[in-house]
């Protein structure tokens, strides 16, 4: 067996197995169409070529449209058996996510998985890369750009129009067609309500916006948070924790998809690509990931040979099989194409969020009333009801430098929710009253949020994660400073989960030098 502490490698293609649907637990089969091909390392475009330009689904011109849908169509009419077929494309998603390979060389064998795990953002990128080459070559224009879903700006945050249509190469019937007219929350639980009236729009539209700057803010400089853990070479997944980017993710999945089981097509990894909007959603995320990457100023978000040197195997638009490193599409621009420039709404809406919050509390003193919370104790406890407690700091007051170096950070231990079943919770944080807390769950940290997952071969205890959220500038935001312990509020919103305990550590700044 390799040691641990290698790049994950390509699967060995004659060796594909069936892989498993999450939900049902049936076996499915996700096997690429060529295994005997010969593989070819890939060459990243000559910067000679000119950048293709991604844009917002909802601000596409007609004829943007119709070269998207014609692209579709054209992929779509492919025999099923051709890789480039829409159906072969889609089956890609499940070959690396439902576990149609072992890692190659591990023994006994591991599962070759790339969710949950700081791979989730280079495989994807890889993915659409080719994606959107082929459906270049289909309607023969080299210049070709996929949409994205920009639901991270108000006039986004709804199924984009295009996607819609029932006649059109870009619909799917399974999505949840109450969410055709309504705007996406992100703190969608299956069955919530739509929000109706105009305030409670607005509200939702101002909290994702939140969101989205305090999801930055609180990971610029710690990519591991933002990006997803380490996995190597003969570690199965997930190994330990999703980024804050992959968690927002799935809830998008979720709010796509039918609100029952099965969550077939977007709320179940197997079957997610075979919905067209599953490649506008992602080229959100991977614009997502490349504006960090640009608030990073441009430095790769780990320098670590295991992530660097991780490869994956694509089909390409010029039908060969190519092996991607992920330093090969480190960033967009090395692939030749960009995302439009567009406005960034959430970026500093946090002095906005806490403005509000700061008003509504003077309003709500009177009825303060403030209870004893405990500590979270030693046993693992069930999550059906709203767990609230105090958690003690490492260190207070840290001054400018100290944050500089290390980030605060809540760690959610020891988090086990069943397999094959979907599961949220939402983290709240606030500063204790003399030791009490009042009705206030305080400012909300994140959440976690869980797409059925297929259980991992050598492990059938049933794997536990955990959840690391960046509190630093939280802590600013509600003047809790100086205080000793923080009062945590777990909120239980989907499925079976059980916590382990509830933590506040400091992880050191990734040490980058040029
Ligand atoms: Cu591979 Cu949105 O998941």
């Amino acid at each position: 067996m390799l040691a641990i502490g290698a790049p994950v490698q390509p699967p060995d293609l004659s060796k594909c197995h069936s892989a498993t649907d999450d939900e049902t637990k049936q076996p499915v089969n996700c096997c690429p169409p060529y295994s005997t091909a010969s593989v070819v390392d890939f060459v990243p475009p000559s910067p000679s070529k000119g950048i293709r330009v991604r844009k917002p689904a909802h601000e596409l011109n007609t004829e943007d449209v119709e070269k998207f849908k014609e692209a579709i169509a054209k992929m779509k009419a492919l025999p099923d058996d051709d890789p480039w077929s829409f159906k072969q494309q889609a089956t890609i998603h499940c070959t690396y996510c439902n576990g149609a390979f072992d890692q190659a060389g591990i023994e006994p064998p591991v599962l070759l998985q790339i969710h949950g795990s700081w791979l989730f953002l280079p495989w994807h990128r890889c993915y659409l890369y080719f994606w959107e080459k082929i459906l270049g070559k289909l309607i023969g224009d080299p210049t070709f750009a996929i949409p994205f879903w920009n639901w991270d700006a108000p006039e986004g945050m709804y199924m984009p129009k295009i996607y819609l249509g029932n006649s059109s190469s870009l619909y799917n019937d399974n999505r949840d067609k109450n969410h055709y007219e309504s705007v996406f929350d992100y703190k969608y639980a299956y069955n919530d309500q739509n929000p109706t009236c105009p305030s409670q729009v607005d509200k939702v539209i101002r909290e994702n916006l939140c969101q989205v700057d305090r999801m930055y803010k609180e990971t610029i400089r710690n990519p591991e948070l933002f990006m997803g853990k380490a996995l190597r070479a003969g570690q199965s997944v997930p190994t330990n924790a999703s980024g804050s980017l992959e968690n927002l993710h799935n809830s998008v999945h979720q709010w796509s998809g039918p609100s029952e089981s099965p969550y077939y097509d977007m709320g179940n990894f197997h079957t997610a690509a075979r919905d067209p909007l599953f490649f506008g959603h992602h080229a959100n995320i991977d614009r997502m990931r490349d504006l960090y990457n640009n608030f990073r100023g441009h430095r790769p978000e780990f320098k670590d040979p295991d992530w660097l040197e991780a490869s994956f195997i694509f089909y390409d638009e010029n039908r060969q099989v190519v092996k991607v490193k992920v330093k090969d599409c480190l960033t967009s621009h090395q692939l030749r194409y960009a995302y439009s420039p567009e406005k960034l709404p959430w970026m500093n809406s946090g002095l906005k969020c806490r403005k509000e919050k700061a008003s509504k509390k003077k309003g709500e003193k009177k009825s303060l009333q403030l209870v004893p919370v405990s500590e979270f104790g030693t046993e693992p406890r069930t999550l059906t009801e709203t767990i609230r407690v105090i958690v003690p700091r490492p260190q207070v007051s840290r001054k400018k430098g100290e944050k500089e170096e290390a980030s605060e950070v809540l760690v959610i231990r020891g988090i086990h929710a069943p397999h094959g079943t979907a599961a949220r919770f939402d983290v709240y944080v606030s500063k204790p009253i003399e030791g009490l807390v009042s009705e206030d769950r305080g400012e909300f940290a994140g959440s976690f949020v869980k797409i059925p997952h297929t259980q991992h071969k050598t492990n059938s205890h049933g794997h536990k994660s955990s959840l690391e959220l960046g509190i630093t500038i939280l802590h600013e935001d509600i003047e809790a400073e100086d205080s000793k312990k923080l009062v945590v509020t777990l909120v239980p919103r989907m499925g079976k989960v059980i916590i382990g305990g509830v933590d506040v550590d400091l992880f050191k700044v990734d040490d980058y030098e040029d």
